[in-house]
């Protein structure tokens, strides 16, 4: 294959990346490259509820709009994410949580209306929903957020169903780290999923970020993980993922990022029901890594200058 686009299509799933609008504008190389590899892609930080209600009532559709107009532009599907987390909650929401002026019966019907108008300002355009995210703590235990907290765990549900009655055709996920590997949560997630089922609720999909490091082993047993999910019938997929290291970077280390990318694939099309595979960024000039995890990086398939590391030889190598 000539690139990532020749490579999903050959093996019939999606290979998207996160995309970070403001590079998107600004960058035309980083516009050329994107659209040249990626035939999904999420928005890295546009979708999220302190991107689009800033201030309440207050909506800011333009990044998220500019990435699903890019999408259709250059024949790209959309994950939308994400619906419901903990994190990146608008300062309004969560200190109006915080002081008691919003109780739970109106943090129910502010949940209801983000998700119903999000998710219908996208219909038809949207191919998968991150509708809950990180909801399952690394112990198995469900995550304290202010949902649980104020509206105890039927969220979970009613989040799902309100999705769904916005846009029938847009497939549903529960979406989580350390999905891969973590036994706890495993556990939890599929014993969480079984329920949901067991009441009729509109669940599709199971992904797992993938936020893998070298200097942790590959986790060995993902691709046994993912066939658990599918045989509840769910979709799967790989959505954030990317392979850091600490730095600096080595040829070896390189050598060894290209063989967890490439074996994330084998995984990924090993299982019939996992449908695409996204990293979470394609460039070490925006990625996440180096703010989140200091002293590590190098964690994308292009380096700074958008030159192709060996991972993305790697992945092109997949059979
Ligand atoms: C990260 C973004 O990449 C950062 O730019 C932002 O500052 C914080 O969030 N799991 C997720 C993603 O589901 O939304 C996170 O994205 C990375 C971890």
């Amino acid at each position: 294959p000539r690139d990532l686009r020749q490579l999903a299509q050959q093996h019939g799933i999606k290979i998207g990346s996160a995309v970070d609008i403001a590079a998107l504008r600004a960058e035309a190389d980083y516009h050329k490259t994107l659209n040249r590899e990626f035939s999904h892609v999420t928005a890295e930080n546009a979708m999220k509820w302190e991107s689009v209600e800033p201030e309440r009532g207050v909506f800011t559709w333009a990044d998220a709009d500019a990435l699903v107009d890019s999408a259709r532009r250059n024949r790209q599907q959309v994950r939308g994410h994400t619906l419901v987390w903990h994190n990146q909650l608008p300062a309004w929401l969560t200190a109006g949580v915080a002081d008691g002026s919003i109780d739970a019966g109106e943090l129910r019907s502010i949940l209801r209306d983000h998700i119903t108008t999000q998710v219908r300002r996208y219909k038809g355009k949207i191919r998968a929903w991150d509708v809950v995210n990180e909801v399952v703590q690394d112990d198995g235990t469900m995550r304290p957020s202010i949902w649980l907290t104020h509206l105890g765990p039927g969220y979970i549900a009613d989040a799902f169903r309100w999705a769904h009655r916005a846009d029938p055709r847009a497939k549903l996920y529960i979406n989580d780290y350390n999905l891969e590997w973590n036994a706890p949560k495993i556990e939890t997630t599929l014993a969480l999923v079984k329920g949901l089922q067991a009441q009729g609720v509109p669940i599709h999909g199971a992904g797992f970020q993938g936020h893998l490091g070298i200097q942790y082993d590959y986790p060995g047993d993902w691709a046994n993980v993912m066939r658990r999910f599918a045989d509840l019938g769910l979709e799967v997929a790989v959505t954030e993922l990317d392979v850091r290291m600490e730095l600096p970077v080595t040829a070896e280390k390189l050598a060894e990022q290209a063989g967890y990318y490439s074996r994330a694939l084998t995984d990924c099309l090993s299982v019939r029901a996992c449908r695409e595979l996204t990293v979470w960024g394609f460039t070490d000039r925006h990625s996440w890594v180096p703010g989140w995890f200091p002293g590590q990086g190098s964690a994308c398939l292009f380096d700074e200058n958008l030159a192709p590391k060996p991972a993305y030889q790697a992945l092109l190598a997949v059979r």
